[in-house]
């Protein structure tokens, strides 16, 4: 088969390319992005750029399969556009099975909420994909563990309220999407790729303190507090709306949500909070 992976210089799909190969199958993997030399480990590497659909349908020709990770722009209706040409292209390129890295808890959702270029994307995709898998994220153990080493600082990690997630590690989300691109029957499933434990922000600096040997409380605190300590640590306003949305959808439940279908896409189970602070100190 021809895979392409969109999204290959990133993190998460070096890693989904990572997993590919180490299935083995003589499989072509393709990497794509706007700088697709990044991307190493795969056979072939070209250019398509979301903001420009005419580089993705070049980009898509001859693809079997193809894995699309949503980019990082957080300019508000961006990243819906981007989807919906992504997918357009992969159609009209005659890609016969599209594999979609979407968000746990995606819900109708409209610009400027981050969840909107999730859920324009599902939606576009169920529409007019022949076959389609949707892989729904959870939020990254990772992503996590950098807030918690930036707030070690002041001794707190806030929230808005007290919250349950069920963290998943990037690389157990790469392996999940390796075993659903390389198997068969994952068409027309929605998948959701969670950790293998609910935490409450309580419970995540807990297991911090004791795995970093400092101590971190969990606080709760009002939208205007929280905005005023990122704008106090000099982030841009289009990345404390986004870092409050999230926090939002957290108090919200939308990544409370557990499964178990990372073991049962990857073959493995997914790593602990506690495992991956850990094994991020050496
Ligand atoms: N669930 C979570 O907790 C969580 C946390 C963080 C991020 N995310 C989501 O997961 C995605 C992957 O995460 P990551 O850590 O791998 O992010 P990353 O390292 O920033 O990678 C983003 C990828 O998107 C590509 N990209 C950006 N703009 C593009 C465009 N206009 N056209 C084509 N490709 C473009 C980048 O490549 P080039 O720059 O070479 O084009 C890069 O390969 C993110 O983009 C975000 O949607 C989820």
């Amino acid at each position: 088969m021809k895979i392409g992976v969109n999204g290959a210089s990133g993190k998460l799909g070096g890693a989904i390319i990572e997993e590919l190969g180490a299935r083995g199958g003589g499989h072509q993997i393709v990497a794509i992005s706007r700088s697709p030399e990044k991307a190493g480990g795969a056979a072939e590497a070209r250019k398509g750029d979301y903001d420009q659909p005419d580089t993705l349908l070049h980009a898509y020709a001859g693809l079997d399969r193809l894995v699309l990770i949503p980019s990082a722009d957080l300019r508000p209706g961006v990243r819906g556009t981007q989807l919906k040409s992504a997918i357009d292209a992969a159609v009209k390129a005659g890609v016969q099975h599209v594999f979609l890295l979407s968000a746990a808890g995606t819900r109708q959702a409209r610009v400027p909420a981050l969840g909107e270029a999730y859920w324009t994307g599902e939606q576009h995709l169920i529409r007019i994909a022949p076959r389609w898998t949707i892989l729904r994220m959870n939020y990254y153990t990772q992503s996590m563990i950098d807030e918690i080493m930036m707030s070690q600082g002041q001794g707190i990690l806030a929230g808005l309220s007290e919250d349950r997630v069920a963290y998943v590690s990037r690389n157990d989300v790469a392996a999940a999407t390796a075993g659903a691109v390389l198997g068969d029957g994952h068409a027309g499933a929605i998948y959701n790729l969670t950790g293998p434990e609910s935490l409450t922000g309580h419970d995540v600096a807990a297991i911090a303190s004791d795995a970093l040997g400092n101590s971190l409380s969990f606080a709760a605190i009002t939208e205007e507090q929280l905005r005023g300590g990122l704008g106090q640590a000099g982030l841009p306003d289009i990345v404390i709306n986004a870092f409050v949305d999230i926090k939002k959808t957290f108090v919200e439940g939308y990544f409370d949500v557990l499964t178990h279908d990372v073991e049962r896409l990857s073959g493995r189970a997914p790593a602990c909070f506690r495992d991956v602070i850990a094994a991020s100190k050496s």
